[in-house]
């Protein structure tokens, strides 16, 4: 069932009613700031396993656990860093996970047998006032099926989810459109494990150097999510970079006259700048403008879909710079794609 809420003030009776379906072991999809979460009492093993089956997510993969006040991370962890703190204080309710050491109140369900556990303060207010009426820490991953881009509108998760959870509360289109940075304080240096909705800038300013995944590298460390395919909609997609203006488009123009020889449907992700390139396409979507980031990070899961209800067999993806926002945005366009044209 999907019930819209008011993101500005959650009705306090869908509220009251979704938090009584968590306490008692059920699902309850929500709205965070970055995609929808898939959540249940993170504090109950035989709660949490639904979440897996439902999702299809493999066992071996960790999920986030939600809380809705700063103090609620003593409960969590222990022998926490002074820069987790720090930084919770600075980007809290945001879109920042941090991977502690875990206390054993937290299931092994939760952790994948991990002795660590992510935490993250949502700043959505639909879904604060639900983890305070649940009186409970909410585990949730993305709210889409395993393998398939994050939703980032209630429409997404019914499409993936609807017979396979108690209650979608619709809060209409996420903010960020991308998933929470993890970042790892139990290794040192510390590490971005995932690039995400706040960006290595933001962060290094607050607490100094960390090491970062770069696309198309291999050594990915310890995030287990990170070696599954992920994000990817049903259609193939090639990723070209765009570091050469020129070349990028020459290379997307040739594909599409080779793939539609084939008898492929070619679809172009494109931005405001470069729409008009590619006449010969299928389907053209564009992101936005190259000079707003945030509105191409927003847009990206939900075109991506886009693409898939056309039933494009290829999508052409234009890549991005790889700063700011950028990281978390070629993360995804990679774990996404097919194949990836350097130029
Ligand atoms: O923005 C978000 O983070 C969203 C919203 C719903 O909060 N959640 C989300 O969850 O993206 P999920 O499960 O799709 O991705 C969680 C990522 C995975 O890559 C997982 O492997 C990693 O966090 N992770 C979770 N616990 C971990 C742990 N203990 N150690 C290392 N990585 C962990
Ligand atoms: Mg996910």
């Amino acid at each position: 069932m999907v019930i819209k809420v008011n993101f500005k003030n959650p009705e306090k009776n869908i509220i009251k009613n979704a938090a009584e379906i968590i306490k008692k072991g059920g699902l309850v999809v929500f709205p965070t700031e970055t995609v929808y979460g898939l959540g249940a009492n993170a504090l109950n093993a035989k709660a949490v396993k639904k979440i897996f089956k439902a999702k299809g997510r493999p066992a071996d993969n960790p999920l986030i656990v939600h809380i809705a006040d700063k103090k609620s991370i003593l409960i969590l962890a222990k022998n926490i860093s002074e820069e987790a703190f720090i930084l919770a204080e600075k980007f809290w309710p945001g879109p920042l996970t941090l991977i502690l050491e875990k206390k054993t109140i937290v299931p092994p369900e939760v952790t994948a047998g991990n002795k660590t556990v992510a935490i993250r303060m949502p700043d959505n207010k639909t879904a604060l006032a639900l983890i305070k009426a649940a009186g409970v820490p909410v585990a949730a991953p993305s709210a889409n099926l395993a393998g398939k881009p994050s939703p980032t509108n209630a429409g997404h998760v019914a499409k993936d989810l609807e017979d396979r959870v108690d209650l979608i509360l619709d809060g209409g289109q996420t903010k960020i459109g991308l998933e929470s940075t993890v970042l790892d304080l139990t290794q040192k240096p510390f590490a971005i494990l995932r690039p995400g909705g706040i960006s290595q800038e933001q962060i290094e300013k607050v607490i100094g150097k960390v090491n970062f995944w770069k696309a198309g590298s291999k050594s990915v460390v310890k995030s287990p999510g990170m070696k599954y395919r992920h994000y990817a909609p049903r259609a193939k997609l090639i990723l070209i970079d765009y570091n050469n203006k020129e070349r990028a488009e020459e290379i997307i123009k040739k594909l599409i006259k080779e793939n539609k020889e084939k008898k492929a449907k070619v679809g172009v992700m494109a931005t405001d700048e470069t729409r008009s390139s590619y006449p010969e396409a299928d389907l053209i979507l564009t992101l936005g403008s190259r000079k707003n980031l945030k509105i191409i990070a927003r847009n990206l899961f939900k075109t991506l879909r886009i693409f898939d209800e056309n039933k494009i067999d290829i999508i052409l993806a234009e890549g991005f710079p790889e700063k700011g926002i950028g990281q978390a945005i070629m993360n995804r366009l990679s774990k996404a794609a097919d194949k990836i044209i350097k130029n």
